[in-house]
């Protein structure tokens, strides 16, 4: 007997729960493994990892699925579907189409590979050793670059993984974007090098002791509006935020006793993330669009609290005093201005995550195009410390001393995220978007920073953005925020006007 409609609409949304579960628990492993789980357990782990991706990937290429898909997308049933269905309809049509020309085998076989690589990439790193990381790249590179000829692509191989991360988005888009960056931040970078101001860092470098360090970053996240009681914090070696469901959204910073800025900064960024994950509708829970709607935009989240926010005069205005009342001897006699400028100061460095928010997006550049040339089989990998170190002195005017703060610096490739690391710059430029949008209905947006009214900007962005999910496309949420397509004009404004004040340029 033919079920009915309301059946049909429940009994689909009880299978997409069981997808986000097995979700849910993959999350929770991956979350354990990278902050403490015992290393001689990663080999039988990664064997679980792979079951119940394949479980997961069983359920959303079965017949039962393609029955559905088919079923909601008759017109006559399409119609008579609310606006969350319609997109989830759609969602696991993507998913159905890209994972049903997989064969099974070697979906799983990739998940395992991956899944190794990240605790041999981790070796690899500590030991200074890429020729040990260097076959396991080599296998996943190929592996990508067989998924995209399975599943096509147009004009650009690359393009096909792009548009994995950030929907719509091409190489041709990005080459004319990452163009006009390129061109205002490279004079930019040059005048800051130039300038006879240069702000003195050192100040981080004394000894921060971890508990403490911790403990500001709780408070700070907790002024953010982080809920603890939907999250908890931990150190790991790559700060990472995971969310499960939004009652379960976990952050993880990493500590240097030796360097203050970085586990503050880490855990502000992981934080925007997080608040993004912890923020959307109730009414996509237990669905898979109950999740960021691209990398882009989460992370234009998690920047725009890092850097808009985090690095701004008006927020240490605010949050100096507590702060001093953590280290008092080691910020004695420092005064707000002149940290300001510390935790703004523009150097070209070996290191993404330790970079300014200037020569950062020359990081991405650089990885960008490597990306691009190891997916269409234009370099090799076992060339690649090699081009690194050329690219690094191309672009930053640097060169690592070793791959351990070189090529291998990274867990992005070992997990087969290639075409993530636009994302990064693509978020510093919807983040000062969004912060343009903020600035009209808020037109005192900096002096609520310098009262500590964060959580008003934070209910903004939760309006604005966060509560939606994936049920906007990114292109649809830039649009209904800010009126415009991606315009990269806003965030050269914000870095000109700023840098140009801190290092007194004209
Ligand atoms: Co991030």
């Amino acid at each position: 007997m033919e079920k009915n409609f309301d059946t049909m609409v429940a009994d689909f949304k009880d299978y997409i729960k069981r997808i986000k579960q097995y979700n849910d628990a993959l999350g929770i492993i991956f979350w354990d493994l990278r902050t403490g789980a015992p290393k001689k357990g990663a080999s039988d782990r990664a064997e679980v990892i792979g079951m119940l991706s394949t479980e997961m990937f069983r359920l959303a290429t079965s017949d039962e699925m393609a029955k559905y898909i088919d079923y909601f997308t008759m017109s006559e049933q399409n119609e008579k579907l609310d606006n969350i269905m319609k997109v989830l309809v759609n969602e696991s049509k993507r998913e159905y189409d890209k994972f049903k020309k997989i064969p099974e085998a070697k979906y799983k076989e990739y998940v395992i590979l991956t899944s190794e690589a990240e605790t041999i990439w981790e070796e690899a790193k500590n030991t200074n050793n890429f020729a040990l990381f260097s076959p396991y790249l080599e296998r996943i590179v190929n592996f990508n670059i067989e998924f995209i000829d399975i599943w096509g692509y147009k004009d650009n191989k690359y393009n096909t993984l792009l548009d994995y991360y950030e929907p719509g988005m091409t190489v041709d888009k990005l080459d004319k974007i990452f163009g006009e960056l390129r061109a205002k931040i490279v004079p930019l970078v040059a005048s800051i090098k130039a300038s006879e101001f240069q702000p003195d860092d050192s100040i981080f470098t004394k000894d921060f002791d971890v508990k403490k360090q911790e403990e500001f970053s709780i408070y700070i996240l907790e002024k953010m509006g982080y809920d603890f009681e939907a999250g908890r914090l931990d150190e790991s070696e790559h700060p990472f935020t995971i969310g499960i469901t939004p009652g379960d959204v976990r952050i993880t910073t990493h500590y240097y006793p030796n360097l203050f800025s970085s586990a503050l900064f880490s855990s502000i960024h992981e934080g925007g993330h997080a608040l993004y994950e912890q923020n959307i509708s109730n009414n996509l829970n237990g669905t898979t669009l109950c999740t960021g709607t691209s990398m882009g935009i989460h992370e234009s989240q998690s920047r725009f609290w890092e850097n808009l926010v985090g690095r701004s005069y008006s927020f240490w205005k605010c949050y100096y005093q507590e702060l001093l009342s953590i280290f008092p001897e080691q910020f004695e006699g420092i005064a707000v201005e002149e940290f300001y400028k510390a935790i703004n100061k523009v150097e070209a460095s070996l290191i993404r995550v330790e970079a300014d928010e200037l020569t950062y997006n020359l990081h991405v550049m650089i990885r960008y195009e490597i990306e691009k040339a190891l997916i269409n089989q234009q370099i090799k990998v076992a060339d690649l410390p090699e081009i690194w170190n050329k690219k690094m002195e191309e672009y930053l005017g640097v060169v690592p001393p070793n791959d351990a703060k070189g090529v291998l610096q990274d867990v992005h490739w070992s997990g087969g995220s290639f075409g993530y690391f636009p994302s990064y710059t693509l978020g510093n430029i919807y983040s000062a978007q969004f912060c343009n949008a903020i600035r009209k209905e808020m037109p005192d947006f900096d002096e609520m920073i310098g009262r500590g009214e964060m959580l008003k900007i934070k209910e903004w962005l939760s309006e604005k953005i966060h509560k939606y999910g994936k049920l906007l496309t990114p292109a649809e949420i830039l649009m209904d925020v800010t009126g415009e397509e991606i315009n990269p004009e806003y965030l050269v404004e914000y870095l000109e006007s700023k840098y140009k004040a801190i290092y007194n340029l004209k």
